[in-house]
């Protein structure tokens, strides 16, 4: 080994002893005959001191000469610090060196390699080993590490099979589109990488494996957000001989398993919501549960008084920001402006404040008396101090503007608290959902996903009601993981298929392995996928999936570090049957 400790280990304790450290080289202040390096690694940072009446002039000149990031190794003595740094756990001791290595140099890194940096994003994407280097995104890494070793413990304490799936394979419909890989000795054909490792995990419960689990990179070409990369990796789990309720209580475990070892957090009871409830009371399949603000539907108090937009709506509906009424108008005029932004799409915002005088003044008080909007305050149980916000108009599109709303005044309220974990199953999602774009029913988790048994005489008659045995794991209003039980048997899955609009050769085609295992014996079976960048973002207290991942791609899906994708040469084209019409 190169050095005896790490830059992170070292204290009163150790002090006389003779070390030997190697790291990077952080910061050099020289004070001419006096010269402080903090050296840093993976543990920490520990002070090297090199003085003129102890220190050899040529050791000196060496330490002198040391540039930020230069990899060195230090031989010394432990001693205690004069001015001790209450700030690292090193800060007692500092090494008097008597022997320095430049174990290579290294260019003036392109910004700051501290927890604080002057680098933008992009150029720390580019230089994403340099970043790394950072405690601060290394211990993001590190946390994601935790997070893995305690699900595998976890997962294999409920025995759980670790499987591995391949990753050459042809679509699986998860709902994006798929990333396509040619294959050269099948000219003309192509593999897809998988959206999830769905088909398999479903053929290994045929195969009796009870209880399959993976930590798998997954595939998905489509828009990116914070929270979206076009690689993520899934905790992918299926169990057969199950319902419902054993899935939800055994990945409840496994929530609480992380929040117990990893965070050190007692995590609450999971509630549950009905997706009809959670769409209704927040207008969204993900509600953030850490604050209340529940919607309140108010046609029945606001229509039929003259004011013709509540009139002519669909649904008029509100929520109520506790204790802001002290909004000035200046900030309520902004609120407007920020629902009619085209992003959300309101026409506009009618407010009402529940004055601490006990008086209500609204922007409509034209068409309501005092009366009706003391009845109105009833309906949202607003207290004197409190702000009704309402939106109206289709029923649909209003519900999804106002819950854009409310987490916007959770945020501005101070009620989303990043260490406040709400988790919640939101179950019974719709089977199917229409796409305006195509004129037709999609499955709205995946096709494989069995409807609820009472439901499926609908499947003809009104096929958007039928329910699914579906449910999603929702934690401070952020999608971590959905699953379903599944369709096990041909006839169900080839009348889902139809359903979908898909003809029985197409069926057949894309999964006829599948419909034909399930002839085979298939066990009744169910599962579900955590998105574990996510759940890990969420233990770390981001927005942002990325910080989680060691190489992440870029707003516009390419690593700006190794330059990818890239184009490949007319040979490789041409080897490919992609490019055919080459001369020569
Ligand atoms: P689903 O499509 O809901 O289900 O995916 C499961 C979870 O994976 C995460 N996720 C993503 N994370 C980062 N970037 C992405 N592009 C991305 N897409 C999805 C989400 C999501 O909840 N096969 C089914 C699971 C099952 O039925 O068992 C599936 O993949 O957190």
């Amino acid at each position: 080994m190169l050095r005896t400790h790490t830059c992170g280990e070292l204290r009163l304790e150790n002090v006389d002893q003779e070390v030997t450290l190697a790291g990077w080289v952080q910061r050099v202040r020289n004070k001419g005959g006096l010269i402080w390096v903090d050296l840093r690694d993976r543990y920490g940072l520990t002070q090297l001191i090199f003085e003129e009446d102890s220190s050899e002039k040529e050791l000196l000149d060496k330490a002198a000469e040391l540039g930020r990031e230069f990899v060195v190794q230090a031989t010394g003595t432990v001693i205690e610090r004069t001015s001790k740094n209450d700030k690292i756990p090193t800060g007692s001791i500092e090494i008097k060196v008597a022997k320095l290595e430049v174990l290579n140099a290294a260019k003036v890194p392109p910004f700051i390699i501290e927890d604080e940096t002057d680098g933008g994003d992009e150029l720390r994407m580019k230089y994403r080993y340099l970043d790394l280097r950072r405690n601060v995104v290394r211990e993001k890494l590190q946390l994601r590490h935790k997070m893995m070793q305690e699900t595998r413990k976890y997962m294999d304490a409920q025995n759980f099979i670790e499987v591995e799936t391949p990753v050459l394979i042809k679509s699986t419909p998860e709902g994006a589109r798929d990333f396509v890989v040619p294959s050269r000795v099948n000219p003309g054909e192509f593999y897809a990488l998988p959206q999830s490792p769905q088909t398999f995990k479903q053929l290994l419960m045929v195969s009796g494996f009870d209880r399959y689990f993976q930590i798998v990179k997954c595939f998905r070409d489509e828009d990116l957000r914070a929270d979206r990369q076009p690689e993520f990796t899934q905790i992918d789990c299926e169990m057969a001989f199950v319902e419902q309720e054993d899935i939800l209580s055994t990945f409840e475990g496994l929530t609480k398993h992380l929040f117990a070892n990893v965070k050190g957090v007692e995590l609450e009871e999971v509630k549950r919501m009905t997706f009809a409830d959670a769409m209704k009371y927040y207008g969204n399949d993900k509600p953030d549960l850490r604050f209340d603000m529940k919607f309140v539907e108010l046609n029945d108090l606001a229509k039929g008084k003259g004011f013709g937009i509540f009139d002519d709506a669909e649904l008029v509906v509100g929520i109520c920001a506790k204790g802001a009424a002290e909004y000035t108008r200046k900030q309520l005029d902004a609120l407007t402006d920020w629902v009619k932004r085209p992003q959300i799409g309101a026409k506009g915002m009618v407010y009402a404040k529940y004055n601490a005088d006990g008086t209500i003044k609204s922007t409509v008080d034209k068409f309501y008396s005092a009366e009706d909007l003391q009845a109105w305050a009833e309906a949202f149980g607003a207290e004197q101090g409190d702000l009704m916000l309402i939106l109206s108009g289709e029923a649909n599109k209003v519900r999804k503007q106002l819950s854009e709303l409310r987490l916007k005044m959770g945020e501005d309220l101070g009620l989303r608290d990043k260490n406040v974990f709400k988790p919640l199953w939101v179950v019974d999602f719709p089977l199917l959902e229409w796409d305006e774009e195509t004129n037709r029913f999609h499955a709205m988790h995946h096709p494989f996903t069995s409807p609820k048994k009472e439901d499926i005489p609908l499947l003809d008659t009104d096929p958007g009601a039928v329910r699914a045995n579906a449910y999603d794991l929702v934690i401070n209003g952020v999608e971590i993981g959905g699953g379903s039980i599944r369709i096990h048997d041909r006839a169900t899955q080839q009348l889902m298929f139809k359903h979908l609009g898909f003809s029985d050769e197409e069926a057949q085609k894309q999964f006829g392995f599948l419909m034909e295992a399930f002839e085979y014996g298939a066990p009744p079976h169910g599962g579900i996928a955590f998105g574990f960048d996510r759940l890990c973002a969420i233990f770390g207290g981001s927005d942002s999936i990325r910080d989680y991942i060691a190489f992440p791609k870029n707003n516009s899906g390419r690593d700006v570090m190794i330059d990818s994708p890239s184009t490949i040469a007319d040979e490789q084209l041409k080897e490919l049957s992609i490019l055919v019409n080459l001369k020569n």
